[in-house]
């Protein structure tokens, strides 16, 4: 198998659907790099799946870094995209930079960030410019949750539509490679998926886009608890707690060592 680069990721537009996760570590990202996922995204989600926060704001740099370190050491082919957690990339376009740069030097391809306000898509441009590529992030906005007063589907009405699309095609000029849809309405994602020329990649956005997410602890059923849209395709939280159990009840009865 060829190593996935930005290129292959969007030369696969309109003739292959990428089917791309979510990892925090070496074990896992080796797992999927062997079953041939795409794209291995060290998402922020790693505040929920991993850290055991509520959501993803508490997610620092040093704990992306790290996790990059070890995604990027475990994946062979897939690209390695690194999530820029809450507060790396707001506070200044040379701080992000600097922060973005970390994430490639531990061992990321690319640097994914959330939004498309002015802002953010001179940060895009320059980062871009800088050599980093970015996969851009619209619909709802897992970081800016305090904003919507919980993790709510976006792009709901005429004018929220109208602004997830102005937000995809701003990305898209700004210079990302990809974007990510999220938590919209399915015929909403197949609109702008029809409408750029970057490959979209939804999560909770229907069929229609060029690839999709799935938060690896949610398809493996390591998660009890998993928004409406997923498909669990392994029930991982059994096998380990029975494993767990048969352990411990092993070493009661001396039966291990
Ligand atoms: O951090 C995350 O898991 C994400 C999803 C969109 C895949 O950003």
């Amino acid at each position: 198998m060829k190593r996935w680069t930005v290129q292959t990721v969007t030369e696969a537009k309109g003739k292959t659907k990428l089917g791309c996760v979510t990892a925090y570590d070496a074990a896992f990202a080796r797992l999927a790099d062997e079953a041939g996922v795409p794209i291995i995204l060290v998402g922020d989600s790693m505040g929920n799946n991993v850290l055991g926060y509520a959501n993803t704001l508490n997610v620092e740099l040093e704990d992306t870094l790290r996790a990059v370190g070890a995604v990027s050491r475990g994946a062979k082919d897939a690209l390695v995209v690194a999530d820029l957690p809450f507060g790396t990339y707001q506070a200044g376009q040379d701080r992000a930079v600097e922060n973005a740069v970390k994430c490639i030097k531990a061992g990321a391809d690319a640097v994914k960030l959330e939004g498309a306000s002015v802002e953010v898509c001179l940060l895009i441009r320059r980062l871009v410019e800088s050599g980093i590529p970015v996969l851009a992030h619209v619909g709802m906005q897992p970081q800016s949750v305090n904003v919507y007063g919980g993790f709510k589907k976006q792009g709901k009405t005429r004018e929220a539509a109208a602004k997830v699309m102005a937000d995809a095609k701003a990305v898209e000029a700004a210079g990302a490679f990809m974007v990510t849809l999220e938590c919209i309405p399915a015929e909403l994602a197949a609109e702008i998926t029809a409408a750029l020329s970057i490959p979209t990649i939804g999560i909770g956005a229907g069929p229609v886009c060029d690839a999709q997410w799935l938060v690896m602890h949610d398809l493996l059923g390591l998660n009890e608890r998993v928004p409406g849209f997923v498909r669990k395709y392994a029930d991982l939280a059994a096998v380990v707690r029975d494993a767990f159990k048969a352990y411990v009840a092993d070493v009661a009865a001396s039966a291990f060592p």
